[in-house]
C-alpha cells in the first residue's frame, strides 16, 4: 500500500462510488480539477486506488489567506475505512501544500466527516448548511 499522485480521471471511480452514486461518471470531473496548482493523490493497493483526495487552489469568502487551497473529493472505499488511510492521505496532501507555499486549507465537510477533519486539526466555522442532493455540510479550515 502506498500513496502517490493521481490524474483527475483516476479519482472518478471512488468519487462516484463513495461520494456521488446518484451522478453519472461524466459528472465526476469538476471545473477546478485541472486548474494550475491543482493536484490529486491516492492510496494504491494491488494496482487500485482505495482512497483519493484532491487539493485545489480556491478562495473561500469566509476565510482569509493569500494562498488558500480547498481539499475536496476525500473518499476511502468502504472496506478500508477506519484503518488510518484517510488521515495518511490528508497528511501527504498537506505536506504538498506546504511545498506549494499554501497558507490555508479548507473544506466543506460532510457532517459525518466532521470528526475526521477535526482529528486532523481542522477548525469548525459557522453553521451547518445543506448542499442539495448531497447532505449537510460544515465549513472547516486549518492555517498552514
Ligand atoms: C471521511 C473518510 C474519508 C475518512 O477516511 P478513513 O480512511 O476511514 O479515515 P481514518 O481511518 O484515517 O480516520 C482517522 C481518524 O478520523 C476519525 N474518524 C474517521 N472516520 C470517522 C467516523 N466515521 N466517525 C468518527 N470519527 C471518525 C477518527 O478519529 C479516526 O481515527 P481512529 O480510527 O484512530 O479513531 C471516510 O470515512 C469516507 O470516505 N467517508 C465517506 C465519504 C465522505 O464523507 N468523505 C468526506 C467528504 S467531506
Amino acid at each position: 500500500m502506498h500513496i502517490r499522485f493521481a490524474s483527475p480521471e483516476e479519482t472518478h471511480a471512488l468519487r462516484q462510488q463513495v461520494l456521488r452514486p446518484m451522478q453519472a461518471m461524466e459528472e465526476m470531473e469538476w471545473p477546478q480539477d485541472r486548474n494550475p496548482g491543482s493536484f490529486h493523490i491516492g492510496v494504491e493497493q494491488d494496482s487500485e486506488l482505495v482512497a483519493v483526495a484532491s487539493f485545489l487552489p480556491e478562495r473561500n469568502p469566509m476565510l482569509k489567506g493569500e494562498r488558500p487551497y480547498r481539499v475536496r473529493g476525500m473518499a476511502t472505499a468502504a472496506p478500508f475505512r477506519r484503518a488510518g488511510l484517510g488521515a495518511r492521505l490528508l497528511r501527504f496532501g498537506m505536506d504538498g501544500l506546504l511545498d506549494r507555499h499554501a497558507d490555508l486549507v479548507w473544506c466543506h465537510a460532510r457532517q459525518r466527516a466532521v470528526p475526521f477533519y477535526a482529528r486532523a486539526g481542522f477548525t469548525r466555522l459557522g453553521s451547518l448548511f445543506e448542499v442539495q442532493d448531497i447532505g449537510i455540510h460544515l465549513l472547516m479550515y486549518q492555517p498552514l
